[in-house]
Protein backbone atom coordinates (compact mmCIF):
# COMPACT_ATOMS: atom_id res chain seq x y z
CA UNK A 1 0.00 0.00 0.00
CA UNK A 2 2.52 2.98 -0.94
CA UNK A 3 -0.73 5.12 -1.84
CA UNK A 4 -0.43 8.87 -0.13
CA UNK A 5 -2.50 8.44 3.47
CA UNK A 6 -6.03 9.60 1.59
CA UNK A 7 -5.68 6.71 -0.72
CA UNK A 8 -4.98 4.23 1.60
CA UNK A 9 -7.40 5.01 3.91
CA UNK A 10 -10.12 5.07 0.93
CA UNK A 11 -8.57 1.56 0.51
CA UNK A 12 -8.57 0.48 4.10
CA UNK A 13 -12.27 2.12 3.99
CA UNK A 14 -13.43 -0.78 1.29
CA UNK A 15 -12.63 -3.09 3.89
CA UNK A 16 -11.47 -7.05 3.10
CA UNK A 17 -14.65 -9.62 2.80
CA UNK A 18 -13.73 -12.65 5.46
CA UNK A 19 -17.09 -14.51 5.42
CA UNK A 20 -15.99 -17.93 4.01
CA UNK A 21 -12.37 -18.12 4.55
CA UNK A 22 -12.14 -19.82 7.78
CA UNK A 23 -12.08 -17.16 9.46
CA UNK A 24 -13.02 -17.31 13.72
CA UNK A 25 -14.06 -13.92 13.82
CA UNK A 26 -17.23 -14.34 10.66
CA UNK A 27 -17.43 -17.84 10.02
CA UNK A 28 -18.56 -18.88 13.61
CA UNK A 29 -21.11 -16.34 13.41
CA UNK A 30 -24.71 -17.37 11.39
CA UNK A 31 -25.17 -16.08 7.95
CA UNK A 32 -26.48 -12.32 8.04
CA UNK A 33 -25.16 -11.90 11.60
CA UNK A 34 -21.68 -9.03 11.96
CA UNK A 35 -18.69 -9.84 13.83
CA UNK A 36 -18.08 -6.94 16.15
CA UNK A 37 -16.47 -8.92 18.12
CA UNK A 38 -13.06 -10.80 18.92
CA UNK A 39 -9.81 -8.37 18.58
CA UNK A 40 -8.87 -8.90 14.55
CA UNK A 41 -9.67 -5.90 12.10
CA UNK A 42 -11.87 -6.15 8.89
CA UNK A 43 -8.82 -4.09 6.73
CA UNK A 44 -6.34 -5.21 4.30
CA UNK A 45 -2.91 -6.20 5.61
CA UNK A 46 0.00 -3.47 4.92
CA UNK A 47 1.38 -3.86 1.59
CA UNK A 48 5.10 -4.15 2.86
CA UNK A 49 3.44 -6.96 4.92
CA UNK A 50 2.23 -8.97 1.80
CA UNK A 51 4.83 -8.48 -0.21
CA UNK A 52 7.71 -9.88 2.15
CA UNK A 53 5.01 -13.12 2.68
CA UNK A 54 4.48 -13.37 -1.22
CA UNK A 55 8.34 -12.86 -2.12
CA UNK A 56 9.36 -16.29 0.26
CA UNK A 57 6.31 -18.10 -0.72
CA UNK A 58 7.35 -17.89 -3.89
CA UNK A 59 10.70 -20.10 -2.53
CA UNK A 60 9.79 -23.62 -2.66
CA UNK A 61 11.32 -24.85 0.50
CA UNK A 62 10.08 -25.10 3.99
CA UNK A 63 12.49 -26.19 6.25
CA UNK A 64 13.18 -25.32 9.53
CA UNK A 65 14.03 -21.59 9.65
CA UNK A 66 16.69 -19.96 11.91
CA UNK A 67 16.34 -16.45 14.09
CA UNK A 68 19.26 -14.59 13.79
CA UNK A 69 19.97 -11.69 16.19
CA UNK A 70 19.31 -9.14 13.70
CA UNK A 71 15.81 -10.08 12.73
CA UNK A 72 15.29 -8.26 15.94
CA UNK A 73 16.85 -4.82 13.98
CA UNK A 74 13.11 -3.84 12.83
CA UNK A 75 11.33 -4.37 16.23
CA UNK A 76 14.41 -2.51 18.17
CA UNK A 77 14.35 0.34 15.77
CA UNK A 78 10.27 0.43 15.79
CA UNK A 79 10.40 0.65 19.64
CA UNK A 80 12.45 3.67 19.24
CA UNK A 81 10.78 5.46 16.90
CA UNK A 82 7.06 4.78 17.94
CA UNK A 83 7.82 4.35 21.85
CA UNK A 84 10.98 6.20 22.48
CA UNK A 85 12.18 2.52 24.09
CA UNK A 86 15.48 1.76 23.58
CA UNK A 87 16.29 -1.92 23.62
CA UNK A 88 19.40 -4.19 22.93
CA UNK A 89 19.32 -7.88 21.30
CA UNK A 90 20.08 -9.41 24.29
CA UNK A 91 17.05 -8.52 26.15
CA UNK A 92 14.75 -9.87 23.39
CA UNK A 93 13.26 -13.56 23.09
CA UNK A 94 10.31 -14.71 21.11
CA UNK A 95 7.46 -16.90 21.14
CA UNK A 96 4.03 -18.14 19.45
CA UNK A 97 1.57 -15.38 21.59
CA UNK A 98 1.60 -13.48 23.78
CA UNK A 99 -1.18 -15.52 25.83
CA UNK A 100 1.88 -17.83 25.79
CA UNK A 101 4.14 -15.64 26.74
CA UNK A 102 1.82 -15.08 29.82
CA UNK A 103 1.49 -18.62 30.78
CA UNK A 104 5.08 -19.32 30.26
CA UNK A 105 5.87 -16.65 32.92
CA UNK A 106 3.06 -17.90 35.29
CA UNK A 107 5.19 -21.18 34.89
CA UNK A 108 8.42 -19.73 35.24
CA UNK A 109 8.19 -17.28 37.83
CA UNK A 110 5.75 -19.06 40.40
CA UNK A 111 5.08 -22.26 41.89
CA UNK A 112 1.95 -24.29 41.81
CA UNK A 113 -0.25 -22.91 44.58
CA UNK A 114 1.30 -19.01 44.91
CA UNK A 115 -0.40 -16.23 44.19
CA UNK A 116 -0.91 -14.15 40.98
CA UNK A 117 -2.35 -10.76 40.79
CA UNK A 118 -5.12 -9.27 38.40
CA UNK A 119 -7.09 -6.52 37.35
CA UNK A 120 -10.50 -7.46 36.90
CA UNK A 121 -12.67 -6.69 34.65
CA UNK A 122 -9.63 -8.43 32.22
CA UNK A 123 -9.20 -9.90 29.29
CA UNK A 124 -10.02 -14.01 29.57
CA UNK A 125 -6.66 -15.63 29.19
CA UNK A 126 -5.38 -13.68 32.44
CA UNK A 127 -7.82 -15.97 34.54
CA UNK A 128 -7.24 -19.20 32.27
CA UNK A 129 -3.51 -19.11 32.33
CA UNK A 130 -3.24 -19.01 36.42
CA UNK A 131 -5.99 -21.40 36.48
CA UNK A 132 -4.31 -24.07 34.17
CA UNK A 133 -1.19 -23.96 35.86
CA UNK A 134 -2.65 -24.62 39.45
CA UNK A 135 -1.50 -21.30 40.58
CA UNK A 136 -4.04 -18.95 42.41
CA UNK A 137 -5.83 -15.83 41.40
CA UNK A 138 -6.06 -12.77 43.16
CA UNK A 139 -7.75 -9.99 42.24
CA UNK A 140 -6.94 -6.17 41.99
CA UNK A 141 -10.46 -4.78 41.04
CA UNK A 142 -10.45 -1.79 38.93
CA UNK A 143 -12.54 1.23 39.85
CA UNK A 144 -15.55 2.41 37.87
CA UNK A 145 -15.75 6.06 38.19
CA UNK A 146 -18.07 8.41 37.98
CA UNK A 147 -16.59 10.12 35.05
CA UNK A 148 -17.05 7.38 33.08
CA UNK A 149 -13.71 6.03 32.80
CA UNK A 150 -12.02 3.01 35.10
CA UNK A 151 -8.95 3.51 37.33
CA UNK A 152 -6.66 1.08 39.41
CA UNK A 153 -7.55 0.77 43.09
CA UNK A 154 -3.56 1.53 44.25
CA UNK A 155 -4.09 1.03 47.86
CA UNK A 156 -5.74 -1.96 47.29
CA UNK A 157 -2.97 -3.18 44.97
CA UNK A 158 -0.34 -2.37 48.11
CA UNK A 159 -2.30 -4.88 50.22
CA UNK A 160 -3.45 -8.04 47.19
CA UNK A 161 0.62 -7.76 46.15
CA UNK A 162 1.83 -8.71 49.78
CA UNK A 163 2.58 -12.14 49.87
CA UNK A 164 1.89 -12.52 45.63
CA UNK A 165 4.85 -13.63 43.36
CA UNK A 166 3.19 -12.17 40.13
CA UNK A 167 1.40 -9.34 38.49
CA UNK A 168 -0.13 -9.97 35.06
CA UNK A 169 -0.63 -6.25 33.90
CA UNK A 170 -2.49 -5.23 31.04
CA UNK A 171 -1.44 -1.74 29.35
CA UNK A 172 -4.02 -0.51 27.82
CA UNK A 173 -6.08 -2.11 29.61
CA UNK A 174 -8.58 -4.31 27.46
CA UNK A 175 -11.37 -4.52 27.83
CA UNK A 176 -11.36 -1.07 29.88
CA UNK A 177 -9.91 0.64 26.90
CA UNK A 178 -7.81 2.48 29.74
CA UNK A 179 -4.62 4.13 28.35
CA UNK A 180 -2.68 4.08 31.51
CA UNK A 181 -0.85 6.84 32.57
CA UNK A 182 2.87 7.22 33.65
CA UNK A 183 2.39 8.34 37.21
CA UNK A 184 0.05 5.43 37.92
CA UNK A 185 2.48 2.54 36.01
CA UNK A 186 5.48 3.96 38.21
CA UNK A 187 3.62 3.22 41.48
CA UNK A 188 2.48 -0.11 40.43
CA UNK A 189 6.23 -0.86 39.52
CA UNK A 190 7.51 0.47 42.92
CA UNK A 191 4.71 -1.55 44.45
CA UNK A 192 5.93 -4.72 43.01
CA UNK A 193 9.48 -3.62 43.82
CA UNK A 194 8.12 -2.89 47.46
CA UNK A 195 6.50 -6.28 47.99
CA UNK A 196 9.28 -8.31 45.73
CA UNK A 197 6.66 -9.19 43.31
CA UNK A 198 7.25 -9.92 39.27
CA UNK A 199 5.86 -7.74 36.88
CA UNK A 200 5.14 -8.94 33.54
CA UNK A 201 3.45 -6.48 31.19
CA UNK A 202 1.08 -7.50 28.39
CA UNK A 203 1.10 -5.00 25.69
CA UNK A 204 -0.40 -6.07 22.71
CA UNK A 205 -2.27 -3.35 22.19
CA UNK A 206 0.16 -0.86 22.72
CA UNK A 207 0.15 0.67 19.15
CA UNK A 208 -3.56 2.22 19.41
CA UNK A 209 -3.24 4.93 21.85
CA UNK A 210 -6.02 7.45 20.36
CA UNK A 211 -6.27 11.22 20.36
CA UNK A 212 -2.65 12.11 20.17
CA UNK A 213 -2.00 10.34 23.98
CA UNK A 214 1.15 7.90 24.31
CA UNK A 215 1.48 5.29 25.64
CA UNK A 216 3.84 4.10 28.24
CA UNK A 217 6.34 1.02 28.07
CA UNK A 218 6.76 -0.70 31.65
CA UNK A 219 10.31 -0.77 30.43
CA UNK A 220 10.97 3.20 30.42
CA UNK A 221 9.99 3.69 34.13
CA UNK A 222 12.78 3.56 36.49
CA UNK A 223 13.53 0.47 38.29
CA UNK A 224 12.41 -2.21 35.94
CA UNK A 225 16.45 -3.33 35.38
CA UNK A 226 14.97 -6.27 37.34
CA UNK A 227 11.94 -8.15 38.02
CA UNK A 228 9.88 -6.95 35.00
CA UNK A 229 9.20 -7.72 31.51
CA UNK A 230 7.15 -6.35 28.69
CA UNK A 231 5.33 -8.74 26.38
CA UNK A 232 4.59 -7.32 22.60
CA UNK A 233 3.50 -8.26 19.42
CA UNK A 234 3.20 -7.00 16.02
CA UNK A 235 -0.40 -9.54 15.61
CA UNK A 236 -2.37 -7.22 16.92
CA UNK A 237 -0.99 -3.77 15.63
CA UNK A 238 -1.04 -4.82 11.94
CA UNK A 239 -3.89 -7.65 12.39
CA UNK A 240 -1.54 -10.85 11.32
CA UNK A 241 -2.62 -12.45 14.49
CA UNK A 242 -3.21 -15.90 12.28
CA UNK A 243 0.76 -16.09 11.73
CA UNK A 244 1.16 -16.05 15.54
CA UNK A 245 4.26 -14.15 17.31
CA UNK A 246 5.67 -12.24 20.01
CA UNK A 247 8.07 -11.36 21.92
CA UNK A 248 9.04 -11.22 25.46
CA UNK A 249 11.12 -7.73 26.50
CA UNK A 250 13.10 -8.43 29.53
CA UNK A 251 16.27 -6.54 31.01
CA UNK A 252 16.75 -8.49 34.06
CA UNK A 253 19.06 -11.11 32.86
CA UNK A 254 17.75 -13.71 35.53
CA UNK A 255 14.56 -14.07 35.01
CA UNK A 256 15.03 -14.15 31.15
CA UNK A 257 17.17 -16.99 31.87
CA UNK A 258 14.17 -18.56 33.24
CA UNK A 259 11.39 -17.99 31.01
CA UNK A 260 13.83 -19.15 27.99
CA UNK A 261 14.54 -22.13 30.31
CA UNK A 262 11.04 -23.06 30.88
CA UNK A 263 10.34 -22.54 27.51
CA UNK A 264 12.44 -25.32 26.62
CA UNK A 265 10.98 -27.74 29.05
CA UNK A 266 7.43 -27.13 28.13
CA UNK A 267 8.58 -27.93 24.54
CA UNK A 268 7.50 -24.48 23.14
CA UNK A 269 9.14 -22.69 20.03
CA UNK A 270 9.42 -19.24 18.82
CA UNK A 271 7.18 -19.45 16.33
CA UNK A 272 7.25 -20.39 12.28
CA UNK A 273 9.38 -18.73 9.42
CA UNK A 274 6.41 -16.66 8.05
CA UNK A 275 5.66 -15.43 11.42
CA UNK A 276 9.02 -14.40 11.78
CA UNK A 277 9.39 -12.47 7.96
CA UNK A 278 5.45 -10.57 8.48
CA UNK A 279 6.82 -9.51 11.51
CA UNK A 280 9.73 -8.09 10.34
CA UNK A 281 8.27 -6.50 7.24
CA UNK A 282 5.34 -4.91 9.75
CA UNK A 283 7.73 -3.02 12.06
CA UNK A 284 9.97 -2.32 9.52
CA UNK A 285 7.61 -1.19 6.66
CA UNK A 286 3.47 -0.73 8.83
CA UNK A 287 3.35 2.70 10.37
CA UNK A 288 1.77 4.79 7.70
CA UNK A 289 -0.86 1.93 7.61
CA UNK A 290 -1.31 1.74 11.28
CA UNK A 291 -1.81 5.76 11.57
CA UNK A 292 -4.33 5.46 8.63
CA UNK A 293 -6.03 2.74 10.67
CA UNK A 294 -6.11 4.48 13.92
CA UNK A 295 -7.50 7.68 12.28
CA UNK A 296 -10.26 5.53 11.00
CA UNK A 297 -10.78 3.80 14.92
CA UNK A 298 -10.76 7.21 16.40
CA UNK A 299 -13.58 8.45 13.70
CA UNK A 300 -15.65 5.04 14.18
CA UNK A 301 -15.65 5.84 18.44
CA UNK A 302 -16.31 9.40 17.79
CA UNK A 303 -19.24 8.77 15.44
CA UNK A 304 -20.46 5.55 18.01
CA UNK A 305 -20.38 6.89 20.94
CA UNK A 306 -22.96 9.55 20.78
CA UNK A 307 -25.45 7.04 19.23
CA UNK A 308 -24.99 4.41 21.99
CA UNK A 309 -25.50 6.91 24.37
CA UNK A 310 -29.03 8.00 23.26
CA UNK A 311 -29.78 4.32 23.21
CA UNK A 312 -29.16 4.40 26.66
CA UNK A 313 -26.30 2.23 26.89
CA UNK A 314 -23.25 3.74 28.67
CA UNK A 315 -19.81 3.74 26.77
CA UNK A 316 -16.47 3.84 28.65
CA UNK A 317 -14.39 5.93 25.52
CA UNK A 318 -11.56 3.51 24.50
CA UNK A 319 -8.32 5.44 24.38
CA UNK A 320 -5.70 2.96 23.86
CA UNK A 321 -7.16 -0.35 22.19
CA UNK A 322 -9.74 -0.73 19.23
CA UNK A 323 -12.46 -1.93 21.35
CA UNK A 324 -14.85 -0.09 23.52
CA UNK A 325 -16.76 -1.46 26.73
CA UNK A 326 -20.00 -0.92 26.66
CA UNK A 327 -22.53 -1.14 29.67
CA UNK A 328 -26.20 -2.35 29.12
CA UNK A 329 -26.53 -2.84 32.82
CA UNK A 330 -29.65 -0.70 32.67
CA UNK A 331 -31.56 -3.27 30.51
CA UNK A 332 -31.51 -5.94 32.37
CA UNK A 333 -29.77 -8.47 31.17
CA UNK A 334 -27.21 -10.60 32.00
CA UNK A 335 -23.97 -10.31 29.73
CA UNK A 336 -24.93 -13.87 27.90
CA UNK A 337 -28.27 -13.05 27.47
CA UNK A 338 -27.60 -9.75 25.93
CA UNK A 339 -25.34 -11.30 23.52
CA UNK A 340 -27.75 -13.89 22.71
CA UNK A 341 -30.30 -11.35 22.14
CA UNK A 342 -28.31 -8.86 19.46
CA UNK A 343 -27.16 -11.72 17.96
CA UNK A 344 -31.09 -12.80 17.57
CA UNK A 345 -32.57 -9.16 17.30
CA UNK A 346 -29.80 -6.87 15.90
CA UNK A 347 -28.27 -9.49 13.81
CA UNK A 348 -24.69 -8.37 15.32
CA UNK A 349 -22.15 -10.37 17.03
CA UNK A 350 -20.28 -8.43 19.93
CA UNK A 351 -18.36 -10.21 23.13
CA UNK A 352 -19.83 -10.70 26.07
CA UNK A 353 -18.80 -9.20 29.09
CA UNK A 354 -18.85 -12.84 30.86
CA UNK A 355 -15.00 -13.28 28.86
CA UNK A 356 -13.89 -11.10 31.18
CA UNK A 357 -14.76 -12.37 34.70
CA UNK A 358 -17.49 -11.94 36.98
CA UNK A 359 -17.23 -8.23 37.00
CA UNK A 360 -17.77 -7.48 33.77
CA UNK A 361 -21.13 -8.77 34.19
CA UNK A 362 -23.98 -6.68 32.02
CA UNK A 363 -21.01 -5.31 29.88
CA UNK A 364 -19.93 -5.92 26.19
CA UNK A 365 -17.19 -5.69 23.93
CA UNK A 366 -17.84 -3.89 20.87
CA UNK A 367 -14.76 -4.11 18.07
CA UNK A 368 -14.13 -0.54 15.90
CA UNK A 369 -11.62 -2.12 13.60
CA UNK A 370 -13.58 -2.00 10.41
CA UNK A 371 -14.93 0.50 7.37
CA UNK A 372 -16.95 3.44 9.15
CA UNK A 373 -19.90 2.27 7.33
CA UNK A 374 -19.87 -1.35 8.52
CA UNK A 375 -19.43 -0.37 12.52
CA UNK A 376 -22.58 2.33 11.94
CA UNK A 377 -23.99 0.23 9.99
CA UNK A 378 -23.80 -2.41 13.21
CA UNK A 379 -24.47 0.26 15.96
CA UNK A 380 -27.56 1.46 14.24
CA UNK A 381 -28.78 -1.65 14.37
CA UNK A 382 -27.73 -2.24 17.94
CA UNK A 383 -29.40 1.22 18.83
CA UNK A 384 -33.02 -0.28 16.97
CA UNK A 385 -32.78 -3.86 18.96
CA UNK A 386 -32.72 -2.24 22.22
CA UNK A 387 -35.40 -0.08 21.82
CA UNK A 388 -37.17 -3.60 22.37
CA UNK A 389 -35.76 -3.46 25.70
CA UNK A 390 -37.39 -2.12 29.13
CA UNK A 391 -35.20 0.07 30.86
CA UNK A 392 -34.72 -0.73 34.32
CA UNK A 393 -32.37 2.29 35.72
C1 LIG B 1 -4.77 -8.20 26.16
C2 LIG B 1 -4.54 -9.29 25.14
N1 LIG B 1 -3.51 -10.14 25.31
C3 LIG B 1 -3.27 -11.14 24.43
C4 LIG B 1 -4.07 -11.32 23.32
C5 LIG B 1 -3.82 -12.46 22.39
O1 LIG B 1 -2.48 -12.54 22.07
P1 LIG B 1 -1.88 -13.74 21.23
O2 LIG B 1 -2.82 -13.97 20.09
O3 LIG B 1 -0.56 -13.23 20.80
O4 LIG B 1 -1.79 -14.89 22.16
C6 LIG B 1 -5.15 -10.45 23.10
C7 LIG B 1 -6.03 -10.64 21.95
O5 LIG B 1 -6.99 -9.99 21.75
C8 LIG B 1 -5.39 -9.42 24.04
O6 LIG B 1 -6.40 -8.57 23.90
Amino acid sequence: MSETKPDLIKTLQSGIVRRGTDCEKWDTCEEGVMAMWVADMDFPIADGIQAAIEQRVAHHAWGYPMHRPEDDDSLIAYYLRNHGLSLSHEEIFHTRGVVDSLQLAVHALTAPGEKVVIQTPVYGPFFRVIRATGRQIVENPLIETESGRWEMDLQDLDKQLCGAKLLLLCSPHNPTGRLWEKETLQKVVDLCKKHEVYLVADEIHCDFALDGKKHVPILSLSGTETGVAQCVSATKSFNIAGLAQSAVLCRDREMKAKMVEKMGELGLNEGNVMALIATKAAYATGDCWLQAVKSIIRTNRDLAIPKLREAGIKVYPNEGIYLMFLDFRAFGLSSDEMCDFLIKNAKVRLNSGSDYGPRAEGFMRLNLAAPTDWVLKGISRICNAVKMLERKA
